[in-house]
């Protein structure tokens, strides 16, 4: 009977994760990486005075207990003006329930987290942040470092932290496996080059995230297989994107459902120039906007990157349904399928699309090499064709989704510091709940 109900819940598991192979987030729990041992940075020479160096402690504490225990860093204001690469060890957490301020200025990466698994970085108050002051560098027109990167990591999850005001990108996830990433924001400057989240790798489950920024939200890099991407508001951002796309791209099972966009370049981008390989077997579902630049925007001759070799990346079996949203430009197209001439589109589902402009002003679609269902796209395959576009002069029913309570009423600029939020949102999609309570816990809890 026990095993019974267990494959039972197993088996939904599976039907509600959809996209995903298999479970994600570390092994083991916290409870037991505190049980087996406890890592307090004040213990490795720490100071929360907001001027000692933190990263000669995080990197002494992380050497005690990388092979299994939890690296602590509690409550309170820390400097950090040295880099850290924490590279191997398994079984360990990084808890921040403090506030790490860059003040050094060298570029690369604050933290570099790799090599490792059964990995959890997370905030336990739901207060732990990393305060970037990109401004400094911004104003000056000039990038700084990135703030965190995993790379080949197995197992993970971050969760329940702030990452504000970053230099130049926000969250790198390159070649991970098995991770989740929730209940966090990412508040950066009005600019773009401050990613929120990248991620390349397989099996990663992203969501209830928040990002600000002129950037990529939370975008899919290449090689990417079985991710799937829910509940994110991009709350005055860049959008969520597939790309940038060139040589040997290998894209697959992607599913990214309850996006909302808010004065955004676009509420989806897949971007290549040349290249090759493909992208299939993606759904994009129930996305809801206001006041973007672009509605769906798939640009394989995207003029910000380079040519790269090869006639095109191949993009098939994509679904794309139950979008709403209102432009800010009728020049642009709402929906811009402009596929290589090389390497057209095929299989591509269109359905439910409800677009219309902020102005009231007729809005038009394109296509160019792009095969399948719905709007604009030509049905059947075949060889490549010349873009042409279709103008839709009154507004479709239903195209005016519902909005979030406190959309940015503009960007956050760069001349000075940006406000870490007082707390992590607790809604990320109109109407969706998240999937898991933000922990909230105390920061004096015994360890
Ligand atoms: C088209 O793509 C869908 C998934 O997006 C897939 O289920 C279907 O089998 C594909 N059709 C063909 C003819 O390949
Ligand atoms: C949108 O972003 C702004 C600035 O970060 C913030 O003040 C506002 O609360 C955000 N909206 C929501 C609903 O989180
Ligand atoms: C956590 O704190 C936030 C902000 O104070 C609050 O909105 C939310 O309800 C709290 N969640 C839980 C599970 O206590």
């Amino acid at each position: 009977m026990k095993s019974l109900a267990l494959l039972t819940a197993a088996a939904l598991l599976a039907v509600t994760a959809g996209q995903l192979t298999g479970s994600v987030g570390p092994t083991t729990s916290i409870t037991q990486k505190r049980a087996k041992k406890v890592c307090n940075v004040l213990s490795y020479g720490a100071k929360a005075d907001k001027s000692t160096d933190l990263g000669p402690a995080i990197q002494s504490a992380w050497q005690d207990c990388k092979s299994g225990g939890v690296v602590y860093i509690p409550s309170g204001e820390y400097a950090m003006s040295t880099w850290q690469t924490l590279s191997g060890g398994a079984s360990w957490a990084l808890q921040l329930d403090g506030i790490i301020y860059r003040t050094g200025t060298s570029g690369g990466h604050m933290i570099i987290i790799e090599n490792t698994n059964d990995f959890e970085l997370f905030s336990q108050t739901s207060q732990g942040a990393i305060q970037g002051y990109g401004y400094t560098f911004l104003s000056q027109g000039n990038y700084g470092p990135r703030l965190i990167r995993l790379v080949n990591v197995v197992d993970f999850s971050f969760h329940d932290l702030m990452l504000v005001d970053s230099p130049a990108f926000h969250l790198i996830l390159a070649t991970c496996k098995n991770g989740e990433v929730y209940n966090s924001i990412l508040r950066g400057a009005n600019r773009g080059g401050l990613d929120g989240i990248d991620v390349s790798g397989s099996n990663i489950y992203i969501h209830d995230v928040e990002v600000t920024n002129k950037d990529e939200c939370v975008t899919i890099k290449s090689p990417a297989a079985n991710m799937l991407v829910e509940n994110i508001y991009c709350n005055w951002s860049g959008g969520c994107a597939i790309g940038s796309l060139s040589t040997g791209t290998a894209i697959s099972s992607i599913k990214y459902n309850n996006i909302y966009t808010w004065q955004s370049n676009q509420m989806l981008m897949i971007k290549s120039s040349g290249g090759s390989g493909y992208v299939r077997d993606c759904s994009f579902t129930n996305f809801i906007g206001h006041s973007n630049a672009y509605a769906l925007d798939i640009d394989q001759y995207w003029s910000s990157q380079s040519v790269g070799s090869g006639s095109g990346v191949q993009l098939s079996d994509l679904t794309v349904s139950d979008w709403k949203g209102t432009i800010i430009d009728p020049k642009r197209a709402a929906i811009n399928m402009v596929c290589a001439d090389g390497a057209p589109c095929t299989n591509i589902s269109l359905s439910n699309l409800a677009f219309w402009s902020d102005s009231g002003a007729a809005i038009h679609y394109t296509c160019r090499s792009a095969y399948g269902q719905g709007y604009c796209l030509h049905s059947g395959s075949g060889s490549s064709y010349s873009a042409a576009s279709s103008t839709v002069s009154s507004a479709p029913a239903g195209y005016n989704g519902p909005k979030m309570g406190n959309d940015l009423a503009s960007g956050l600029g760069i001349s000075r510091s940006i406000d870490i939020p007082t707390s992590i949102p607790t809604s990320f999609f109109p109407g969706a709940t998240p999937l898991k309570p933000l922990l909230n816990g105390s920061s004096h809890r015994s360890l």
